[in-house]
């Protein structure tokens, strides 16, 4: 384990953990000095390339990502999510992390969980990879958007599946979308850090997709807190060259040869 993913551990319980989604290098050099984590996640699929769900995104265009992400990075830690199918079983979950983490040199990889493949991450421990977890609403294997953790029996699964997660060797562990109630019950009974995302201000840490806090995405459900409004600025902006353009304003002669 490095020191880097030391300190993140180290964190529980002392302060909070604060991470950001990046999918480029320009976005990343604004936001690197605040986050302590920096995920490349595969949320790309739905806010860059306009995709229904995160299913088709492939190892390629998350390396792509990631190396442009790295070429951005100073001081924050930086994890990757592996996509849909490409940890279905130990042999090739490791080729596939040991290739993303060649080409991006990430700190971490991130992995969703459906309940049955702990086994994977303690593989991928095995070989010296650094995994993240994810539980609750993990939309690799989720078709359908839903709160996780209400019931008794929902909250006991979600606390076993966090629980393995843990033993299985994984440094941190996000939390989608899980009653606070269960969310709470879930950090309390882990040595590691929870990542929450909608599940409450109890996990250990909390993790916006950056579009989505900017208002830059469209995408404003209940867990999501609009900080600024970039759209409005962009259009503004934008609106204000086609005036120009259009009025013979701009290019000034300062602006061309
Ligand atoms: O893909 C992603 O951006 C994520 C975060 C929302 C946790 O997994």
């Amino acid at each position: 384990m490095t020191e880097k993913i030391k300190n993140i551990i180290n964190k529980k319980n002392k302060t909070k953990i604060v991470c950001l989604t990046a999918y480029s290098k320009n976005q990343t050099s604004l936001i690197d000095k605040y986050c302590d984590i920096i995920l490349v996640g595969d949320s790309l699929a739905n806010v860059l390339y306009g995709m229904n769900n995160t299913h088709k995104i492939n190892l390629d265009i998350m390396i792509r990502h990631a190396i442009s992400v790295k070429s951005g990075i100073n001081r924050s830690l930086l994890v990757v999510d592996m996509p849909k199918g490409t940890y279905s079983n130990i042999a090739s979950a490791k080729k596939n992390a040991k290739l993303l983490i060649s080409k991006t040199k990430c700190d971490a990889i991130k992995i969703e969980s459906n309940n049955k493949n702990s086994h994977i991450i303690k593989g991928l421990v095995k070989a010296n990879i650094n995994v993240m977890g994810h539980i609750g609403y993990t939309p690799q294997y989720k078709s359908k958007f839903e709160v996780q953790g209400k019931s008794l029996k929902s909250q006991s699964n979600l606390i076993e599946e966090a629980k393995k997660i843990e033993q299985a060797g994984a440094f941190s562990i996000v939390l989608e979308c899980i009653t606070s109630n269960t969310s709470k019950e879930i950090t309390k009974k882990l040595k590691i850090p929870t990542i929450g995302i909608g599940s409450s201000v109890f996990c250990d840490g909390q993790i916006l997709v950056t579009d989505d806090l900017l208002g830059l995405s469209g995408f404003y459900p209940k867990f999501v807190k609009k900080y600024a409004n970039i759209s409005k600025i962009i259009k503004k902006a934008v609106n204000q060259f086609r005036k120009e353009v259009k009025t013979k304003k701009f290019p000034m002669k300062k602006n061309y040869y």
